[in-house]
């Protein structure tokens, strides 16, 4: 069965010195949790540090994008296997910040998501409507659109090897997070479209996160829904005690 995730995503915050005392607050807050993984995203620069804190234990790092390819002319990039060199083993495709800021669209996802594979990362794939899509009843047809992009470019089986994330584009950094029971439906949705893309058994065990304004206070309520695996955190996870206890409350349910 699957275990619950937790992933913070860092976005472009940190120093050297307070990633140093967050990335210590976490090892001493999460030693011995179990029933949960957990990751940080971290920028790029600050690989080399969360690898060197958080090697040994239970804690995974990752990055927060990638570059479709593996070497080459592409100034600015990163790539895959330069990831894998610094020990990350997830790395986060298709961030709606991604998709709305840096013109990242469907096929690019797919091929990030196919490098991030290639490369033996597990991608955390990024999906969700805008206010304006869920307004207009769309959602379910956003989401599977996003989701059919990345199963039609890897095939369905690559989704064995993957993390959803459900992030409403309104519920990200505005405090508005989606009740659970709206979590719950847009997480039962991209389940059933596995199912249907590569069998039961794959959708059984694709762990689905909800992102979106996840906070220590409604944690405990969205990450009970039946669907929802864990979440993947944006503000609150730069604050050691809150993300240690959106971690605590999906251990609860992993136990
Ligand atoms: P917030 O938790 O700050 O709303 O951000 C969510 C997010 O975008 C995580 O990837």
């Amino acid at each position: 069965m699957r275990q619950p995730l937790v992933a913070g995503n860092w976005k472009m915050h940190g120093t050297l010195a307070t990633n140093q005392r967050l990335l210590e607050a976490l090892k001493a807050g999460l030693a011995g949790l179990a029933g949960v993984q957990v990751a940080v995203c971290v920028p790029f620069p600050y690989l080399a540090q969360a690898g060197q804190a958080l090697a040994g234990t239970g804690i995974g790092w990752g990055a927060q994008t990638l570059s479709e390819h593996d070497t080459g002319a592409y100034t600015g990039e990163v790539s895959g296997p330069m990831l894998r060199d610094f020990g990350c083993r997830y790395v986060i495709v298709g961030h709606s910040e991604r998709r709305s800021l840096f013109g990242e669209r469907d096929p690019q996802v797919a091929a990030k998501f196919v490098a991030a594979q290639r490369a033996g990362l597990t991608p955390i794939l990024c999906v969700g409507e805008t206010l304006a899509e869920r307004e207009a009843g769309a959602t379910e047809a956003v989401v599977a659109s996003q989701l059919d992009a990345v199963i039609a470019a890897a095939g369905a089986q690559a989704l064995a090897q993957a993390v959803v994330a459900y992030e409403p584009v309104w519920a990200i950094g505005t405090g508005r997070t989606a009740t659970p029971s709206q979590a719950q439906a847009v997480h039962e949705f991209i389940r059933a479209r596995l199912a249907t893309a590569g069998g039961a058994a794959l959708a059984g065990g694709v762990a689905i996160l909800y992102g979106g304004s996840v906070k220590a206070a409604n944690a405990g309520e969205l990450f009970r829904q039946p669907d929802v695996d864990g979440g993947l955190i944006g503000g609150a996870s730069l604050v050691a005690e809150d993300f240690i206890a959106i971690c605590r409350a999906a251990a609860a349910k992993g136990a």
